[in-house]
């Protein structure tokens, strides 16, 4: 099998560390780097977790450090109370010795997209502020990449502000540029992501399958902390894996990024009311058994 050239924009984070996992258990990827952002936590510190988490898991690839705020205003208080201070709900991974990446986590993305030959895939599970920089700084890359998978807005509800989510919240006007970029744009929105729950109990069962231990003990702990609640990322890995598990629809997205009521908003034109040509698929449903099923396999692949 021909492997597909992508890389993980990320802000590790507990789902971070999941979609990782995921990414890497597949023998179909070519992970060509990490880039990390501030989001879940100051960029250092998702930057070191990026660096223990590729350690951890095996995967050897270029890290590369990205953004530490937004483009047009200063970084956002880490979640902390969702992810702990160190992004991974306070769970201490054996220390990498790698280092990072000497170019920056845009020139990266150009650099990796000139390799691959159109091929590139980019799954941004963290604010755009690196895929952005990106396109302003490379005016060609727009036509290098063949698709930008993300995590992030909602057609519905937000977690940030009542329509915002967080990823597009922290770095509105970086969303904006991405979602006007042209490229090839899918939507894993939270509205979707919300559903693919994989209830704690099932985890612990399922991390039975895991070998190495280190990454079996990594598992438990973040399942734990993070109590029933979503991995959101993981969707978005999982369904450029396997398309099929989510169902799309093409509709105009445009991202609020000046009102602050709805700052960081997705406006996803559901209705055709803009008459605007679409510019993303959007996820609209989502086979929720099958992610169960692709989290089970991923675990015994460790
Ligand atoms: C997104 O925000 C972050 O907290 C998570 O890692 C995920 O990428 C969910 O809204
Ligand atoms: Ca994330």
């Amino acid at each position: 099998m021909e492997k597909r050239p992508i890389i993980i924009d990320t802000d590790p984070g507990c789902d971070d560390f999941f979609a990782i996992m995921m990414a890497a258990a597949y023998e179909g990827f070519d992970i060509r780097a990490i880039t990390t952002v501030a989001g879940n936590a100051v960029v250092d510190v998702t930057t070191r977790n990026a660096l223990d988490i590729a350690k951890l898991l095996g995967i050897k690839t270029r890290i590369a450090k990205g953004a530490g705020s937004a483009m047009m205003h200063p970084f956002d208080e880490p979640a902390a109370f969702v992810h702990g201070l160190n992004g991974i709900g306070q769970v201490v991974l054996p220390r990498s010795e790698q280092k990072v990446d000497e170019m920056k986590a845009w020139d990266v993305i150009y650099d990796e997209a000139c390799k691959a030959d159109g091929q590139l895939e980019l799954i941004p599970v963290g604010p755009l502020t690196n895929v952005a920089i990106a396109l302003l700084k490379y005016p060609d890359l727009k036509d290098k990449i063949k698709r930008i998978t993300i995590m992030g807005g909602s057609t519905t509800i937000g977690n940030c502000l009542p329509y915002s989510e967080a990823n597009i919240f922290h770095d509105p006007y970086a969303a904006h540029l991405v979602f006007t970029s042209g490229i090839p744009l899918v939507m894993a929105g939270l509205d979707i992501t919300l559903t693919a729950l994989v209830p704690t109990d099932d985890i612990m069962k399922m991390s039975e399958d895991i070998k190495n231990k280190a990454v079996r003990d990594t598992v438990v702990q973040l399942a734990k902390i993070r109590g029933n609640e979503p991995f959101h990322d993981v969707v978005a890995v999982a369904s450029v894996i396997k398309e099929d598990i989510a169902e799309y629809k093409d509709y105009n997205v445009e991202i609020e990024y000046k009102s602050p009521l709805t700052y960081g908003r997705t406006i996803v034109d559901t209705t055709f009311t803009t008459g605007k040509a679409p510019n993303c698929r959007v996820m609209t449903g989502y086979n929720v058994e099958a992610h169960k099923t692709m989290f089970a396999d991923m675990m015994r692949k460790y």
